[in-house]
């Protein structure tokens, strides 16, 4: 049985092959509030929040969508208290060490977008070995947004070309959207599709500001760690009634 095949078997009758995003993104808010509900200290939540995102890879794989991208940590999430921080990059780092044998099984490319130098060097050291051992995988891609924010890409892009200009490599008026785009971190990736927040909020909280322009948005009261399969399967079914203009008619 071919891949293909396989992924066919998995997809649920209703949903259209034809009319799958080829690339999600999801901002995983909420995993704080899950664990209030539940009288449980935030970190909790953020752990539960891990096997969330977990799911959702397996799911994305399974149903034959192309590339998985997921907000782990912005640039504004600095701002939380010391020991959740830490936590987070303790968990980030753990977490990456326990489940790089199943991606390289499971044939899962793993990249990172976001200001990685200013991470802890423990962590720094696993993203580079995760990258590493997983770049030539490609049964889906999956990138991991973390310490990032949409206008910090935009800057430090901006300063790259400014560079290139100073240098005399490039004209100011030779700067299009292209060249934008290669400077992003993101580069080399499809913009989304389908973009996804749970936990209800109505914002884009600084994620991916410049890919996001056509993305199609649809937001869940669910709280992140509740985000299971059938509530993907609802967000698809969604997607999948969109006419997507693109600005035509
Ligand atoms: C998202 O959940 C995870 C991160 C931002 C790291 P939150 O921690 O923001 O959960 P809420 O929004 O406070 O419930
Ligand atoms: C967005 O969630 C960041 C991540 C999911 C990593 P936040 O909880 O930080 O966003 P705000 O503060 O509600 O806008
Ligand atoms: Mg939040």
């Amino acid at each position: 049985m071919t891949a293909q095949q396989t992924q066919l078997e998995y997809l649920p009758p209703d949903l259209k092959r034809e009319l799958l995003p080829k690339h999600v993104a999801v901002i995983m808010d909420g995993n704080g509030r899950w664990a209030k509900r539940q009288g449980l200290p935030r970190i909790m939540g953020h752990k539960r929040g891990v096997d969330a995102l977990k799911d959702l890879l397996r799911c994305c794989k399974d149903w034959g969508i192309e590339a998985l991208t997921a907000y782990a940590f912005s640039t504004e999430n600095w701002g939380r208290p010391q020991e959740e921080v830490d936590f987070l990059m303790t968990l980030f780092q753990r977490v990456l060490r326990q489940e790089l044998r199943e991606m390289v099984e499971e044939n899962v490319q793993i990249r990172f977008v976001g200001n990685l130098s200013s991470l802890p060097r423990a962590l720094q050291a696993e993203i580079s070995r995760s990258v590493e051992e997983t770049k030539n995988n490609r049964s889906i891609r999956f990138t991991v947004a973390t310490n990032y924010g949409g206008r910090q890409e935009i800057v430090q892009a901006c300063r790259a070309i400014a560079v290139e200009v100073q240098q005399g490599l490039l004209q100011p008026d030779e700067i299009d959207e292209a060249t934008f785009e290669r400077h992003l971190y993101t580069t080399g990736i499809s913009d989304p599709d389908l973009l996804i927040r749970t936990s209800g909020e109505m914002r884009i909280s600084n994620f991916l500001l410049w890919q996001i322009a056509y993305s199609e948005i649809y937001i869940t009261d669910t709280l992140w760690p509740d985000f299971d399969r059938s509530e993907f399967h609802r967000a698809l079914c969604d997607y999948q009634q969109r006419e997507r203009r693109f600005g035509k008619v």
